[in-house]
C-alpha cells in the first residue's frame, strides 16, 4: 500500500473508531498503528493488515484470521516472562506473517519457532524473515508449515504464545499435545496467551495449567501467562495419539 492510501486508511479508520468508540479510543488506537508503522521499518518488513479465514482457505471454523499483534502489546506480554539467555525456546502457535517470530528473534532466545496453517502467510513470513535477518540476536528461527490441530511440539520449547490463532476442538488438541510434549519431557514451561478468555476456558479444566499472572495490553485486549505444573501431570489426561510430524498439515 503507498502512503497516500496508508494515510486515507489512517484517516477512515480514526472517523469510525471515534464514532463508535470515542475520541479518546481513537487516539490510543491510532498511536498504536504509528508504532506499529515506525517498527515495521525499523525491521524493514511487513506484517501489517489482515487477512480473513476466506481468504486464507481455511474451512475449519476454529481455525481464526489473520491479524497481527500490536508491536508494543507484543513487547509488554514478552516481558511478563524472565527470558533465559541461550536457553529459552519460543513457540509462536499461528505465526501469520511473522511478527512474533521476528521480534522474539530480537530476544536472546535458543531457538524461535512458529508455525502455521497457511501456506501464502508462511511464504510472506519466510521472506519477513530474511529481510530483518541482519536485526535479529537469535540465530535459529523456524517457520514450520503446520495444522496446530496435528502438530507435535518439539520438547525443548519453553515458551509458548498464542494470540487468537484458534479455538474450540484445534486448542483443545493443542492443549492435549503441550500435556504430552510435559509428559515426555517434564521441564519448566510458561504460556503467554493474549486475549486469553478461550484459552482459561480449557486451563481451568486442567490442573496442570496455573494462571501466575494477568493484566491488560490495550483497551479490552487481556494477557495472561500460565506455568505449566509438572508436579501435577496425569499421564491419562491425554491419551497418546497418532500425532503427524510436524511438516504434516
Ligand atoms: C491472529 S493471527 C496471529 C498472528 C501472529 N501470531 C501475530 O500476532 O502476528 C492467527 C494466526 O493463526 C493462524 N492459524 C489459524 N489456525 C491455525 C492452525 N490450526 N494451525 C496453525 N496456524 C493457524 C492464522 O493463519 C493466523 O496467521
Amino acid at each position: 500500500m503507498n502512503q497516500s492510501a496508508r494515510c486515507l486508511r489512517w484517516a477512515a479508520d480514526f472517523l469510525r473508531n471515534t464514532r463508535s468508540k470515542g475520541l479518546r479510543h481513537a487516539c490510543r488506537y491510532a498511536r498504536v498503528r504509528l508504532i506499529d508503522r515506525l517498527c515495521e521499518r525499523r525491521l524493514g518488513i511487513c506484517t501489517e493488515g489482515t487477512v480473513s479465514t476466506s481468504e486464507l482457505g481455511f474451512t475449519d471454523p476454529a481455525c481464526a484470521m489473520y491479524a497481527p499483534i500490536g508491536y508494543e502489546q507484543l513487547r509488554s506480554a514478552l516481558s511478563l516472562v524472565t527470558i533465559r539467555q541461550g536457553e529459552d525456546v519460543l513457540l509462536d502457535y499461528g505465526a501469520g506473517k511473522g511478527r512474533v517470530v521476528i521480534v522474539a528473534g530480537t530476544y536472546p532466545f535458543r531457538k524461535v519457532i512458529g508455525i502455521e496453517l497457511s501456506e501464502s502467510l508462511l511464504a510472506i513470513a519466510r521472506d519477513n524473515l530474511k529481510r530483518a535477518s541482519n536485526k535479529l540476536l537469535c540465530r535459529d528461527i523456524q517457520l514450520v508449515h503446520a495444522n496446530a490441530l496435528h502438530y507435535r511440539v518439539p520438547d525443548d520449547v519453553t515458551i509458548l504464545f498464542f494470540y487468537n490463532s484458534f479455538a474450540g476442538h484445534v486448542l483443545q488438541s493443542a492443549m492435549e499435545e503441550i500435556h504430552r510434549s510435559l509428559i515426555r519431557m517434564p521441564r519448566r514451561l510458561q504460556i503467554i496467551c493474549c486475549n486469553p478468555s478461550r484459552f482459561d476456558e480449557q486451563a481451568r479444566t486442567r490442573l496442570w495449567i496455573e494462571k501466575t499472572r494477568a493484566g491488560v495490553l490495550f483497551h479490552d485486549m487481556g494477557v495472561a501467562v500460565y506455568e505449566c505444573r509438572t508436579d501435577r501431570l496425569s499421564p491419562t489426561e491425554s491419551a497418546p495419539k497418532d500425532i503427524l510430524l510436524e511438516s504434516a498439515v
